[in-house]
């Protein structure tokens, strides 16, 4: 079987990492968390007082970003690359209920954009790859063999949401956690550059009502269509 390259797209919390991860598994792929690029840098940004919840140092931001490294390195357990920031492993404080908070900002600079854009089309350029995000098939990977769109209502995404980061221990309320899916959303979607569209050739997947394993089979099946 021919190796293709899998992009999955879609709102906040509709568990692509998860079914990505899943995917990468069974293929022996290489699987890419895109949005933990958006948040390193976020988090970099936040440390550095450029982002904060009611500003935005875009200046300031530019001039640093040729200081700032984001790479994913092997894990042998994992079975995937986990994100460093500078060398420094990032993965649990990126997914920080305030980093989630910034990110979008972040995320919408054209040039954050355009580094990260470069770097995921280098990991990816050989196939054999599952990469998820919010732009994977309209402009990472627009040839992209197999191009999911994963999306389900913003009240079951938030309960998702609000039961991994209680599992994790974060003191959070569902509420708030229901005001940031809908606000990334809503500032993914609008944004100038590379807005959260579905791709016309992908395939939409509501899973509001699928079991992670219906979800599963049913995109394996794709993927078999494809290989
Ligand atoms: O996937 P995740 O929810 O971790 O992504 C965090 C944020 O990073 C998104 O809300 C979005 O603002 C940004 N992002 C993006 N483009 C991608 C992946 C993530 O703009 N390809």
């Amino acid at each position: 079987t021919k190796k293709i390259t899998i992009a999955i797209d879609g709102h906040s919390s509709t568990g692509k990492s998860t079914v990505a991860k899943q995917l990468a598994k069974k293929l022996g792929y290489v699987y890419v968390d895109t949005g933990a690029m958006y948040r390193a840098v976020t988090l970099y940004a936040m440390r550095k007082i450029m982002v904060t919840d009611n500003k935005l140092d875009k200046e300031a931001i530019l001039r640093h970003l040729a200081f700032i490294s984001v790479k994913f390195k092997f894990d042998e357990d994992l079975g995937y690359g986990v994100i460093h920031l500078n060398n420094e492993n990032v993965e649990k404080e990126i997914r920080l209920m305030e980093v989630s908070n910034n990110v979008s900002k972040v995320a919408a600079i054209p040039e954050v954009r355009e580094m990260l854009v470069k770097q995921q089309h280098e990991i990816g350029e050989d196939g054999g790859v599952v990469m998820d995000g919010r732009d994977i098939g309209t402009v990472v990977f627009p040839d992209a063999e197999l191009k999911l769109f994963m999306t389900a209502s913003a009240e079951k995404r938030a309960e998702r949401r609000y039961n991994e980061l209680k599992e994790k221990g974060e003191d959070v309320n569902y509420e708030e956690v229901l005001k940031n899916v809908e606000e990334r959303d809503h500032l993914d979607s609008t944004r100038e550059t590379s807005p959260l569209v579905k791709a016309d050739d992908a395939i939409e997947i509501d899973n509001s009502n699928l079991s992670r394993e219906e979800q599963f089979e049913k995109i394996l099946s794709l993927v078999k269509e494809k290989t």
